[in-house]
């Protein structure tokens, strides 16, 4: 399997699934562990000290940012793309292009965002630094850094203390030599494009 670019210390399942390869790059101290399944879609960015654990997923076809230290729990699923649902065209991919109406757009983890076991992550939505979303939360809107959020829809519940983990993120990246990602060249592909069937 052909990767857009790889780390070192890479462990990938090889129960995983993983579609467009060649359209993710993955950094360093990285597992994805079994049964995810992920579609790199339009780009997909794995940062290092990064864990995807068990049945987790990412679908949408577009655009995905997991910036170091980001993971996520068993089960949990990014969604980076969607059909239109309000009759604007039809829904499935057994449906020819013209005919479907689809949202092709991004979800971001910045650095040490943490989702838990079974989270949702709408498309569109940005976590910020450090933030935390409770298991089995489906997130619609934008996560404020070191802020945890919870339920359905994901509203905050309380915050995160970011000063151990900023000091210790800073000796461990010496420690193993690491270079952190600059994650700047995938935020600027980050889209929300609508695409329509011509409806005569
Ligand atoms: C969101 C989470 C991080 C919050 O942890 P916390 O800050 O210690 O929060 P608490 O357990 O003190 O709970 C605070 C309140 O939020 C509620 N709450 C906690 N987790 C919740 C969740 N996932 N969904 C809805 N409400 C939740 C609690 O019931 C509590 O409400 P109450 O005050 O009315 O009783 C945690 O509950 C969680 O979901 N962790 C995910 C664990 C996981 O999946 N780990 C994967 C393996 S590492």
């Amino acid at each position: 399997m052909e990767l857009a670019s790889l780390g070192t210390h890479v462990v990938l399942h090889p129960a995983c699934v993983f579609i467009r390869p060649e359209r993710m790059h993955v950094g360093h101290h990285v597992i994805v562990s079994e049964f995810t399944w992920i579609h790199a879609g339009l780009t997909t960015v794995i940062g290092s000290f990064v864990h995807l654990a068990n049945h987790a997923s990412i679908s949408g076809g577009g655009v995905c940012i997991l910036e170091d230290f980001a993971g996520l729990s068993a089960g949990a699923r990014l969604v980076t793309g969607s059909e239109l649902v309000h009759g604007e065209g039809l829904t499935n991919p057994t449906i020819p292009p013209g005919f479907r109406a689809v949202r092709r757009s991004f979800v971001h983890l910045a650095r040490h965002a943490f989702l838990g076991t079974n989270a949702v992550v709408h498309p569109g939505v940005t976590i910020g630094e450090g933030a935390v979303v409770g298991s089995g939360a489906v997130v619609t809107h934008d996560v404020e850094p070191w802020t945890i959020v919870a339920g359905v829809p994901a509203r905050p519940i309380g915050r995160r203390e970011s000063r151990t983990v900023k000091a210790l993120e800073a000796r461990l990246y010496a420690d193993l030599g690491v270079p952190p990602l600059d994650p700047a060249p995938f935020v600027t592909m980050k889209r929300d494009d609508i695409r329509r069937p011509d409806v005569p």
